[in-house]
C-alpha cells in the first residue's frame, strides 16, 4: 500500500502534544506532521490570515496523499476549520476529510462536569472566536450551563522559550488561573485550549483546587479518533498502516527536531517544505 498518512498540522510546535498520544493509542498508523513554524503563532492573527494559512496546509497534506487531517491546533480549529470542512472540502477532496481539536474536548465536557460549568484558558485568537462557547451550546447535549474564559497570551511565548519550570511561568500562570476563578468560582472543569499549555501542567496543577477536572486534548483527541476510525471503516481502510512518522516543517529542520524533541519526548528528524 503506498503512503496515505494522517496529517497532522499545527501552527508550529504545539501539535505534537496532541501526535504524542496519537502515536501512543495508533502506533500502527502512519503520520505525517506539519509544523508552520515559519509563520507561528496564529494566535495573534486575524481570521483571514489564519483561515488562509490553514487552507494551504490543508491543500499541501492532501496533495502529499493524505486522507484524512487533523489540525491539532485549537486556534487554527477556531477561525479556519468549519470554512473549509464548508466551502473548501466538497470542491477539494470531498472524499477527504479534515477533524479538528474543539469539538472532542466539547464531546468531553459533557461527559465528565457534573455541575455544567466551565472554564476555558486558549489564545487570545481561540477566546475571541467564541468557538468553544458556541460549540459548548451545540454539541455538549444540553450538559453546560455556563462558559468563561480567558486568554493566556503568554503562555505560549513561555513554553517555546522553555521557561516551564521559572518563577515567571508560575507569576503568569497564577494570575491567569485566578482570573478565571474570578469569572466563575465554580467551574468544575476547565479546558486546556491550546496545544503548548499542557506542557504547562505541573505549574497549572498547582494554582487549580483539586476538584476541578483539567482537561488535556491530546489523550481526548486520540480516543475520539478511534471512535471517528471505527465508525468509519471505509476511511480507516485508507489510511497506510506501517507505524511511520514524517516531520515537516516550514523553518529550519534543525530548529524543529531540537524543539520538537522536547514537545515529543524522543529524537525528532524532520525536513523543510514549502508551502
Ligand atoms: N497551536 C496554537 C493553539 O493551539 C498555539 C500557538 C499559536 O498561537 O500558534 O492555539
Amino acid at each position: 500500500m503506498a503512503d496515505s498518512p494522517i496529517g497532522v498540522f499545527d501552527s508550529g510546535y504545539g501539535g505534537l502534544t496532541v501526535l504524542k498520544e496519537l502515536v501512543k493509542h495508533l502506533p500502527q498508523y502512519d503520520f505525517l506532521y506539519l509544523g508552520d513554524n515559519a509563520r507561528t503563532p496564529y494566535g495573534t492573527r486575524s481570521f483571514r490570515v489564519v483561515y488562509e494559512y490553514t487552507l494551504q496546509a490543508v491543500k499541501y497534506l492532501f496533495s502529499q496523499d493524505c486522507p484524512l487531517i487533523i489540525i491539532a491546533c485549537n486556534t487554527a480549529s477556531a477561525k479556519a476549520l468549519r470554512n473549509i470542512q464548508q466551502l473548501d472540502l466538497p470542491h477539494l477532496a470531498p472524499d477527504k476529510r479534515v477533524l479538528g481539536v474543539i469539538r472532542p474536548s466539547v464531546e468531553k465536557v459533557a461527559e465528565i462536569t457534573r455541575n455544567g460549568r466551565v472554564g476555558v484558558l486558549g489564545t487570545p485568537g481561540t477566546v475571541l472566536s467564541g468557538s468553544y462557547p458556541i460549540e459548548l451550546q451545540k454539541w455538549a447535549g444540553g450538559k453546560v450551563n455556563s462558559t468563561v474564559q480567558e486568554a493566556c497570551p503568554l503562555w505560549v511565548p513561555l513554553v517555546e522559550n522553555n521557561e516551564i519550570e521559572t518563577e515567571g511561568a508560575a507569576y503568569f500562570v497564577k494570575k491567569n488561573i485566578q482570573n478565571i476563578f474570578a469569572k466563575d468560582k465554580e467551574l468544575d472543569t476547565l479546558i486546556l485550549g491550546c496545544t503548548h499549555y499542557p506542557l504547562l501542567i505541573g505549574q497549572i496543577a498547582r494554582f487549580v483546587p483539586e476538584h476541578v477536572r483539567i482537561l488535556e486534548q491530546g489523550k481526548i483527541v486520540a480516543e475520539k479518533l478511534i471512535d471517528y476510525l471505527q465508525r468509519h471503516p471505509e476511511m480507516d481502510g485508507r489510511i497506510s498502516k506501517t507505524g511511520r512518522l514524517k516531520f515537516q516543517t516550514t523553518e529550519s529542520a534543525d530548529n524543529f527536531n531540537e524543539k520538537a524533541a522536547l514537545f515529543m519526548g524522543q529524537p525528532v528528524v524532520s525536513e523543510t517544505i514549502h508551502l
